[in-house]
């Protein structure tokens, strides 16, 4: 007979994460037939064409530079002043809106999101996010009690689905005083799809008359995870200059996380950063965020606050640092361009990518077609409704071989 100690709320089922699981088994078959006739593509890292982490030299030499004491110590519940500093400096650039900003360090941009769906929702309430989407988001929303619904992301024009977005927010303003949007944008996971300024001009439209026709609140959380293999400053960060004078009642929140942009992954550091007309608001939010640093994880990673308020603090390493991301960008984009061209080749169907570490590909029976692709060596991730391919994970050739053997494997289970 089991037994079981846990309370009520915490029995789940014991499940291994789906992309370890999938890296395991790659790795497995690695092992078995060596590296090179693996396509191991279920990790949302970069690595080098040869499999290892792709890693940052200049961030990497700078945390090892800190004093000792830099690296041991605590650092304030809120994170380092200059580090919060040096965020909002990241996160906006030259497109910072004019409102009150606020910001408390978190354990990557996972804390960010845990702090959304702790303090702006109440127990058994519903977040919003697209159809097509990052896993913890629904384990976070489940760990604390709520639940998580989407909209479809794309209409059958492959363009953002403002339709269902309308109907999806307004079915919750329905019932809850207050709705948590999560959009992951720009270089969306697991698409690549980035909202356009008028996409962006359409939400924020919308939401303003949700806001203010209903007596709502809306908090549209803006993940962005992967701003900084986004493109351009004006491509990545121009319709963040959109969040200014928006209602008071619409509070933006942005989950910003040094895991990808200084390959920090493991590092944990990040911060969540509001924006909002209202200085009430503002300063509500971090106090709230604070108590909540305090309450779940005490305070974050002191060397990594550290590094980011130097690299902001000092025009010669952001060159550097800068220089050696553009590398990195290249990288990653030269992949993906590769897998877009060959699936346009040999007719793969594929979402819109812009920018980022994945491409998606719906299809039916995603479990089947991903099962079939392990025959020919290739990894990747099968979702609900289709595979996702991490093109941060493979070489150039290895992403061109891919896409073909995606379409003989969807063919085959497909018909
Ligand atoms: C969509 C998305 N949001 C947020 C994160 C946050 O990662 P971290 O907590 O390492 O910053 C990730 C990491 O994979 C992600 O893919």
């Amino acid at each position: 007979m089991s037994v079981s100690v846990v309370a009520p709320h915490s029995k789940r089922p014991a499940e291994e994460d789906k992309v370890f699981a999938a890296n395991r088994k790659a790795q497995e078959a690695a092992k078995k037939v060596g590296a090179d006739q693996v396509i191991n593509s279920t990790i949302g890292a970069l690595l080098e064409d040869d499999g290892s982490l792709s890693i940052m030299q200049t961030a990497m030499e700078a945390f090892k530079n800190l004093p000792d004491a830099e690296i041991a110590a605590y650092a304030p519940i809120a994170g380092l002043p200059e580090f919060l500093e040096a965020a909002k400096t990241a996160v906006f650039r030259d497109y910072r809106p004019k409102g009150h900003i606020r910001g408390v360090a978190t354990p990557g941009g996972t804390g960010g999101i845990r702090h959304a769906v702790w303090n702006y929702m109440e127990p058994g309430e519903t977040l919003l996010t697209s159809d097509w989407f990052w896993a913890p988001y629904r384990t976070i929303a489940e760990e604390h009690g709520r639940k998580m619904t989407t909209f479809t992301l794309f209409d059958e024009k492959k363009a953002f689905n403002l339709a269902s977005f309308k109907e999806k927010v307004q079915e919750l303003a329905d019932h809850q005083e207050r709705v948590l949007v999560v959009l992951n944008t720009p270089a969306h996971n697991p698409t690549g799809y980035s909202l356009t300024d008028e996409e962006w001009q359409q939400v924020l439209t919308f939401l303003s008359n949700v806001v203010e026709h209903q007596s709502k609140k809306v908090i549209l959380y803006v993940d962005i995870a992967y701003i900084d293999f986004a493109g351009d400053m004006k491509t990545s960060r121009g319709f963040m200059k959109q969040f200014e004078n928006l209602p008071q009642n619409l509070l933006i929140l942005i989950g910003y996380s040094m895991s990808k942009a200084f390959t920090f992954y493991g590092l944990r550091s990040g911060a969540l950063l509001c924006v909002s007309s209202s200085e009430e608001v503002a300063d509500e939010f971090e106090s709230t965020a604070a108590f909540s640093n305090r309450a779940v994880w005490s305070n974050g990673t002191r060397g990594a606050q550290r590094v980011l308020a130097k690299v902001y603090g000092d025009p010669a390493l952001l060159e550097k640092v800068e220089a050696e991301r553009a590398g990195f960008s290249k990288l990653m984009f030269d992949r993906a361009r590769a897998f877009v061209d060959e699936a346009a080749e040999v007719g793969l169907n594929i979402f819109p990518y812009r920018a980022g570490f994945f491409i998606t590909i719906p299809c039916e029976n995603p479990a089947k077609v991903s099962e079939e692709l392990t025959k020919d060596y290739l990894f990747l991730l099968p979702m609900a409704k289709g595979l996702r391919f991490a093109a941060c994970a493979v070489s150039v050739e290895k992403c061109r071989q891919s896409a073909r053997l995606i379409k003989k494997a969807i063919d085959k289970v497909n018909g």
